[in-house]
């Protein structure tokens, strides 16, 4: 017969069956472990058994990844006879029981929790959570038999879920149950080896290995060891005509300069179907504060985007994102582009975690999907001389140094130019916003 459940999860069930769940239930780990999938099924079978009475909360970082990562796949899991739901109405019903659904980013979610008293809650990615939302959630689970159900992957060390709660499994009424990427029998041993190629670092050791471990030094290691096995040069123009085809638009990230700063813009090509990324022209404007002005920023800029266009007549230069903590300079920016005839789209850059956008950097690095013109040397220096700061991970953060070197000063612009397409670029990828 086939076999419904990994063994890993079987053992949760058997727990469950002899009544020996806790009164928190946190199952962690690696990515794609089979913890989402398992926690469903307990969470809908105990629901199920309790008071149809009770009052049942399922709650993420926000609704939107509350459906993508769990309510879809709960309605799948149990059938929509036993599992519906309406998100404007943030409720649900499972078995008959009234479930509200709720965000943590919701300001008005902590206030409506704060009132009720819960029989069961369901946390998804609970590392995304506030310590205040989830210890008052916790505060407010008092009903008699009330649990809770939650899944996470590893972060940080001295992260507080890890400190204040799994750290303490033994002086809590808390069950921890690990959860890694081999546990998962349902993939295929393909897949499993491509996934384990996008991870790199710390990024590695957390969502592949299951550790809890600072990110520490260097960011990029594959690019810093072998820069050259990612470096595009075009050697004949057929090279260039060829490439040029396979690129949907350009998008240039655009950081202006503060006092001790540049200004950089980078152009990142595009691919068709969002398979790849290459980096194909950087560019700092150099000069001492009281040198330059939104004219000379402008002024380079459309030199810029006009050199992309003699250099590559077949592809569009469609988008410019720019640092949004300077609208006036975007505006101004967005004007010259229109004076000069460039039908180029400035924007704002969506400034996505820093944490997000080195994920995927690394990710298309180690799956050949990023690579970089041998002409973009601020931006390969920079790629070199990123690493994590060593004082930040201390504290319990994920940090890049940031240490004012011209280096690190266009990874920001770089990264600009490519952020706004990242769940097209990495689907699967949930990113620490949740
Ligand atoms: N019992 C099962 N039966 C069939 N497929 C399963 C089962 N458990 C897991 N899977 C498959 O494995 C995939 C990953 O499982 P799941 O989403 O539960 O992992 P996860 O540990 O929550 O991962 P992440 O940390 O990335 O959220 C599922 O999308 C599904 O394809
Ligand atoms: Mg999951």
């Amino acid at each position: 017969m086939r076999e419904i459940y990994t063994p890993k999860q079987k053992t949760l069930l058997a727990l469950w069956k002899k009544r020996q769940l806790k009164r928190l239930n946190i199952l962690q780990g690696s990515v794609r472990s089979g913890k989402t999938w398992i926690s469903l099924v307990l969470w809908a079978f105990w629901v199920a058994s309790m008071p149809k009475n009770g009052t049942y909360l399922m709650v993420a970082k926000t609704l939107t990844s509350l459906r993508r990562n769990c309510l879809d796949l709960l309605q799948a899991l149990v059938g929509e006879r036993h599992f519906t739901y309406s998100l404007s109405q943030k409720e649900g019903r499972l078995f008959g029981r009234k479930v509200y659904l709720e965000g943590v980013n919701d300001a008005r979610a902590e206030g409506k929790i704060r009132g009720m008293t819960l029989t069961g809650a369901y946390c998804d990615e609970l590392t995304l959570f506030t310590e205040d939302f989830f210890s008052m959630l916790l505060s407010r689970l008092s009903d008699p038999g009330a649990k809770l159900i939650g899944t996470t992957n590893p972060d940080h060390p001295s992260h507080w879920l890890k400190e204040k709660y799994l750290d303490r499994e033994a002086e809590l009424d808390l069950l921890v149950m690990q959860f890694l990427l081999d546990d998962n029998t349902f993939l295929d041993a393909a897949y499993v080896q491509n996934l384990k190629k996008e991870y790199t670092g710390v990024f590695y050791k957390r969502f592949i290995l299951g550790l809890w471990v600072a990110a520490d030094g260097v960011i990029y290691p594959q690019f810093a060891d072998h820069a050259e096995r990612y470096l595009l040069r075009f050697t004949k123009e057929e090279e260039r005509w060829t490439f040029a085809q396979e690129v949907a638009f350009l998008s240039i990230g655009i950081d202006f300069g503060g006092n001790r700063s540049l200004t950089t813009f980078v152009a990142t090509a595009v691919h068709r179907g969002f398979r790849k990324l290459t980096a194909l022209r950087d560019h700092h404007i150099i000069g001492h504060k009281g040198e330059i002005d939104s004219d000379r920023v402008n002024r380079e800029f459309i030199a810029f985007v006009k050199q992309l266009q003699a250099e590559y007549p077949g592809i569009v230069i469609r988008y410019g994102f720019a640092d949004n903590e300077s609208q006036y300079l975007i505006t101004g920016l967005r004007k010259a582009c229109k004076n000069a005839g460039l039908p180029i789209q400035i924007g704002d850059s969506c400034k996505r975690p820093i944490v997000d956008r080195i994920h995927c950097g690394n990710a298309l690095f180690n799956t050949g999907r990023l690579q970089i013109h041998e002409d973009c040397h601020l931006l390969i220096d920079g790629l070199k001389a990123a690493v994590w700061d060593s004082k930040a991970a201390q504290q319990g953060k994920d940090v890049r140094l940031d240490n004012f070197s011209s280096d690190i000063d266009i990874l920001d612009g770089w990264e600009y130019g490519w952020e706004p397409f990242l769940r097209k670029l990495l689907p699967e990828y949930k990113g620490v916003r949740g």
